[in-house]
């Protein structure tokens, strides 16, 4: 076949695949997207039949007609080697990461698109596939996207339009059941650990679960945004929520509040966190790493670690995760070296989740993210303790994990 027609395979491709999801869901029409964010590109996950998958539809010439961003991968490109990732690994992740390329999906391999310059504004439609960014994009910015999986988002990319359902819709952004928040929420992992009830709570509802919170606030500056974001990726965890809204919060919350209120069917009062940390601190044994940047720290995150650490020296591991671009600019301003003097690694591209543990050496680990204490268990078989970024911090120092 003669490269153009078979780019025009790989465009007809993309519509048949959205067509079929328009039939699923029964969507009467397509809405233009603003940006992609395609998920399933850690070799980890997606193995030798993704990887043929992706390679046979790069093969096709197609390219992306909107910016694309690509989710973590399973590797740090530049320092896999001391960090002991196997070669053989990094290699097929190479070429996953190639395969996109060749789709012209951009390697920023973050699952924090705007921490790298790609914020969606109040009401644009976008197609994004990791759940945590999904949520973010959604209630805190007020975009909107579905969950996509890693080839519908691509089919998005290459068409610049996604089928008309859901959380593209006002009726689909309704929510399903008051929070009322009766208990403090001061930290960012502490809102991670409420995403994670609410995700619970609201799993079942009717038509996918939409939670409009009370009683609760992020706290000012800074960590306010890690404090959202975690509350968001804890609860796209436990309940594969897309989106939430916060009274008083959120632009959606804010701006049609009387209407959310009365949609909302249910409710449910929240007051305590103590379940969560029971389910999600099951940690035992000594601590082979301590990873935070769940999902990918941004800039300020790490002025803030790099005050807690204070220039001592960590006795265990301690990776921060982050986005290549994020890392640069700790690199340009001396905060990269700061913190690697103190022992830290900054660890972009790819992340704790995704990563191929077990070849590693890692079983134990110590976080402040409700997301990655949810998931490690079951996809790593690892033993998880989980607690705030203040905790994790100390337990680099000691070398062992104890609740302050
Ligand atoms: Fe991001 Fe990986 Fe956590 S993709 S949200 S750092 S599991």
């Amino acid at each position: 076949m003669k490269r153009s027609s078979k780019a025009g395979a790989g465009a007809a491709k993309a519509m048949e695949i959205l067509a079929a999801l328009s039939r699923i869901h029964g969507a009467p029409d397509m809405v233009k997207i603003g940006s992609v964010q395609v998920s399933g590109v850690s070799y980890n996950n997606i193995g030798e039949h993704g990887l043929a998958f992706l390679e046979e539809w790069a093969s096709m010439g197609s390219k992306a007609v909107v910016p694309a961003t690509m989710n973590p991968g399973g590797a740090d490109r530049r320092i896999w080697k001391s960090l002991g990732f196997p070669p053989a690994f990094v290699r097929k992740q190479e070429r996953v990461i190639k395969a996109l390329e060749g789709l012209g999906i951009k390697p920023t391999l973050t699952c924090t698109p705007y921490h790298v310059g790609v914020t969606p504004q109040y009401g644009e439609h976008v197609a994004w596939a990791e759940s945590s960014a999904v949520c973010f994009a959604n209630s805190v910015l007020g975009a909107r996207t579905n969950r996509e999986g890693g080839p519908s988002a691509i089919a998005a990319a290459l068409t610049g339009l996604t089928p008309r359902h859901t959380l593209h819709t006002d009726e689909g952004r309704l929510p399903t059941r008051i929070i009322e928040v009766k208990c403090p929420v001061p930290t960012a992992a502490d809102a991670g650990a409420l995403g994670y009830l609410i995700g619970r709570l609201v799993a079942s509802d009717k038509g996918g679960g939409i939670p409009f919170i009370t009683g609760t606030q992020p706290p000012t500056g800074p960590e306010r945004l890690t404090w959202l974001k975690a509350l968001g990726a804890g609860m796209a965890a436990s309940g594969s929520v897309g989106l939430y809204h916060l009274e008083g919060v959120t632009p959606e919350a804010v701006a049609h509040r009387a209407k959310l209120v009365t949609a909302a069917k249910q409710k449910s009062v929240i007051k305590s966190l103590a379940a969560s940390r029971k389910a999600l601190d099951c940690g035992k044994g000594d601590l082979d790493v301590v990873a935070v940047g769940c999902p990918h720290a941004s800039f300020e995150d790490l002025t803030r670690i790099l005050k807690l650490l204070n220039g001592r020296k960590i006795k265990v591991p301690f990776w921060i995760f982050l986005a290549e671009q994020v890392r640069k600019q700790a690199e340009a301003t001396g905060v990269a070296k700061a913190l690697e003097q103190c022992g830290a690694a900054l660890v972009a591209d790819t992340c704790i989740v995704v990563a191929p543990l077990k070849e590693l050496g890692i079983h134990t680990l110590a976080t402040d993210s409700a997301k990655a204490a949810f998931y490690l268990p079951s996809h790593h078989g690892a033993s998880v303790y989980f607690g705030s970024l203040e905790e994790n911090v100390e337990a680099a120092l000691r070398g062992s994990w104890k609740k302050i």
